[in-house]
């Protein structure tokens, strides 16, 4: 009964116009993931600016430990997630190692930059790399163990993970982490959470899933939904059902209590021909929608209730990344820091109308009825083919610092991650040194892994 309350209400709140209306007027706040994989993004202390003054960004995630980024967000109250890389957390186990990791990435620049969490690689069990697996949680510790000794006591230690920790399951109340990573990852990573308030992260991506069938019930569209049995919980979004689906499986071994963050999510406005979904349209249903979930309050029907800090993927289109078109346009801005949409992040949306916000996008009206019923409309799509292509991009070549660009290239040239299966621990800089370098094999293989809830 209470749960077919919750879903009937949660359903309302997605479907509804007042979705838009409440991002225009209610104060929330929202993290991007600070990729750069190119060679023609603004320096740090100007980004840093713009989303400050500019937009309601509050916190930034970025997939290493660059002193430029660090040293740029200084002063800003902006969070910073910074990243371990993937090929490092071998060695970091040893505390020595770890002493010194903590002296040379984080020392330097605490407390005045806010570093809030060392997220430790990225998506390290699905690397399938067996080094990496079985270090993972030694190096957790030893990490939190430095930050300790070094008398630092408010940086987590965590570490981001995709769905693919979930074992086949047709019904989120059902999910479960696979049986190979419970006893020996998660049991011992849960339990090191719990004792330090940290949160679990994870990168859930709907977009991996996406078939023409299954749109509306990825795109928050309306639909019948998917009914849980053991719940009567009927699930009109496959979002949603993937944040339930991680709170069942971690509350089956003893662990609701523990925080989740979505490190990653996102949708990129612009695919190759054969990526139709890639829209400026559907990024900003996905966004939007997303955000509303991720920050109103009122939670899931498993997690009434709760807001859940959230890291959109990406901040910027970046040009030198490997693969798809696709991959290269998850930005929500251009590197000239127009929008290539708005979904309400703009500072000058909350609340306060100004005429002179750089968004070519419109802000929604707060005088608009609060209650329409329709879907939200996307009328600011800018021209989704003026995205900056490569060429044009690199005439304006301002990357922070020549070497920070050279070695983001290296990562795309030398793809070692992205297209060969045997990810093999590398010194830093190398090529699967930037964990940011790998999600292109990760994007590739979800949908595999993510079968389940294309059943559903
Ligand atoms: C810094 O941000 C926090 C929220 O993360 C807020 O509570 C605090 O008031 C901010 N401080 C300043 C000086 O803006
Ligand atoms: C689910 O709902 C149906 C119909 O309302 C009801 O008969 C059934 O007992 C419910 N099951 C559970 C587990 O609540
Ligand atoms: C609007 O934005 C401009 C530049 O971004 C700024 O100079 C101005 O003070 C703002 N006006 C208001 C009313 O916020």
């Amino acid at each position: 009964m209470t749960a077919t309350t919750r879903t009937t209400s949660i359903t309302t709140a997605l479907l509804h116009l007042s979705t838009l209306l409440h991002l225009s007027t209610t104060a929330f706040s929202i993290g991007v993931n600070y990729g750069t994989l190119a060679n023609d993004l603004p320096s740090p202390s100007q980004v840093a600016n713009f989303l400050k003054t500019k937009t309601i960004i509050d916190s930034i995630k970025i997939f290493d430990t660059n002193p430029d980024i660090l040293r740029g967000f200084a002063n800003t109250n902006i969070t910073v997630t910074v990243t371990v890389g993937n090929g490092d957390i071998p060695a970091l186990v040893d505390a020595n190692a770890a002493g010194r990791w903590v002296a040379h990435n984080i020392e330097p620049f605490y407390p005045q930059t806010r570093i809030k969490l060392i997220a430790v690689g990225n998506e390290i069990l699905f690397s399938g790399n067996k080094e990496w697996i079985s270090h993972l949680v030694p190096c957790i510790k030893s990490l939190h163990q430095a930050l300790v000794r070094a008398g630092i006591d408010d940086v987590k230690v965590s570490t981001p993970y995709t769905l693919g920790i979930l074992q086949d399951s047709v019904q989120p109340s059902a999910a479960r982490i696979k049986p190979a990573y419970a006893k020996v990852v998660f049991a011992p990573m849960l339990e090191f959470l719990r004792q330090t308030k940290s949160p679990l992260l994870i990168n859930p991506y709907p977009y991996f899933s996406y078939s023409p069938s299954m749109e509306n019930y990825i795109l928050f569209k309306p639909n019948s939904g998917i009914h849980d049995d053991n719940t009567n919980i009927t699930y009109t979004n496959m979002f949603v059902a993937m944040m339930d689906a991680v709170y069942s499986a971690i509350k089956a071994m003893g662990y609701d209590d523990v925080d989740i963050v979505v490190a990653e999510t996102g949708w990129p406005s612009l695919g190759d021909p054969d990526q139709p979904m890639c829209t400026v349209e559907n990024a900003v249903l996905y966004n939007k929608n997303m955000i509303e979930v991720a920050t109103s309050g009122e939670g899931t029907p498993l997690m009434p209730n709760r807001r859940f800090e959230t890291y959109i993927f990406a901040l910027f289109n970046e040009n030198l990344k490997p693969g798809t078109a696709a991959e290269r346009n998850w930005g929500l801005f251009r590197p000239d820091f127009t929008p290539v949409y708005d979904v309400g992040i703009m500072s000058s949306a909350v609340g306060k109308s100004n005429g002179s916000s750089p968004s070519p996008a419109t802000s929604p009206s707060p005088a608009t009825s609060p209650s329409t019923g329709a879907s939200p409309s996307p009328t600011e799509s800018p021209s989704s083919g003026s995205a900056p292509s490569p060429t044009t991009a690199s005439k304006t070549g301002s990357g922070p610092k020549a070497d920070a660009s050279d070695k983001a290239l290296q990562a795309n040239k030398d793809d070692v991650c992205t297209e060969g299966k045997q990810c093999k621990p590398v010194q830093t800089g190398g090529a699967c040194y930037n964990p940011s370098s790998v999600r292109s094999l990760a994007s590739s293989l979800i949908p595999l892994i993510m079968i389940w809830f294309v059943y559903i």
